[in-house]
């Protein structure tokens, strides 16, 4: 089975995990350049000429492979879909769903598609629509999370797949010990969101790293759980409030009065309160401000040594 950066033609094994308003072109050509393979977020862009021109824009900044996360939710889904073709993407990773539709024209283009999946069922549906390998996110991701743990979904997965397609780790990782942990567990690679926003490079505003960097281990909350929509952020007064309003009854459309916008108020306003500061359980490891390339071959680095030194006794 083929390491993921053999698979991507990546110089490291990682992913960095598509962040809706926050992986623009720029941001995915940096993680690109600095061995990663980097991709801009379609979640939160209006319309597929914007796409396209995140891509440019990518692709003007690097030589190296990146790709799209394509939000299946987005209205514009379809003519999304269809620019990633004409555009000559490479790599497509797919959230919240099936994009079963689009997969002929996409393997039709040669390109490699790789869904998120948070259970063994999907996956399978997912390989049998053309996959080319699944990344299985844990719970502990920040973001929109399912309900199983990394260290109990990547080995079910690898088992349930039966080594058709390989398997990327998400949820959790922004060591060396949390990736060797992954490859022992299965899984040919990693991605990775969380550690990546407190790089020098991510465009979020200086107030949402400042929060990162403050988080403690306990520092994050899932919200909308009741409304399965669950998504996993930073405690704040925005969580406290729609925590409260879940436990009072309210419903879906009563709840996204906390959420509309929320996560644009955290990335551009720098609105810690009110904000949606989306972060994985991993925040309260990072500590510092670095620039993408030091995270990347850290992660790298420690991740093999971590591995070599590994022993039961
Ligand atoms: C701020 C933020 C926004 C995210 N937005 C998206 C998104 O738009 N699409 C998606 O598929 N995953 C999204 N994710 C999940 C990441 O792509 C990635 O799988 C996850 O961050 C990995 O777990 P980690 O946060 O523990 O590193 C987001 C994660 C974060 C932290």
């Amino acid at each position: 089975m083929k390491q993921l950066n053999e698979l991507l033609g990546t110089r490291y094994p990682f992913i960095q995990g598509g962040m809706a308003n926050i992986a623009t072109g720029e941001f995915a050509a940096a993680c690109s350049n600095a061995g990663a393979l980097g991709l801009i977020a379609s979640g939160g862009l209006h319309s597929a000429e914007e796409l396209r021109n995140q891509i440019r824009i990518c692709r003007s900044l690097t030589d190296q492979p990146f790709g799209v996360n394509l939000m299946l939710m987005n209205p514009a889904a379809d003519e999304m879909a269809q620019v990633l073709t004409e555009e000559g993407v490479r790599v497509v990773t797919t959230g919240a769903g099936n994009p079963g539709k689009y997969m002929k024209d996409w393997k039709d283009h040669g390109m490699t598609v790789i869904p998120v999946s948070a259970s063994v069922a999907l996956a399978k549906r997912l390989i049998r629509s053309g996959a080319d390998a699944i990344i299985a996110e844990g719970t502990e991701s920040g973001g929109h999370v399912g309900e199983m743990t990394t260290m109990t979904l990547v080995p079910q997965m690898v088992d349930g797949l039966d080594g058709k397609v390989p398997v990327i780790a998400a949820g959790g990782i922004a060591d060396g010990r949390q990736l060797a942990a992954a490859f022992v567990l299965g899984a040919c690679g990693a991605q990775i969101g969380t550690c990546l926003l407190v790089s020098k490079e991510c465009p979020i505003h200086d107030n949402y790293k400042e929060a990162l960097l403050a988080a403690k281990d306990n520092a994050t909350v899932v919200t909308g759980r009741s409304v399965d929509a669950p998504v996993r952020i930073i405690k704040n007064q925005m969580s406290r409030n729609y925590i409260k309003a879940e436990r009072d009854g309210a419903d879906r459309m009563e709840l996204e009065k906390f959420t509309l916008g929320s996560l644009r108020k955290a990335v551009f306003d720098g609105n810690v309160k009110e904000g949606s500061l989306m972060a994985g359980q991993v925040c309260g490891q990072l500590h510092e401000i670095r620039p993408v390339a030091d995270i990347l071959r850290d992660l790298y680095e420690n991740g093999k040594r971590e591995a070599a030194a590994l022993t039961i006794v």
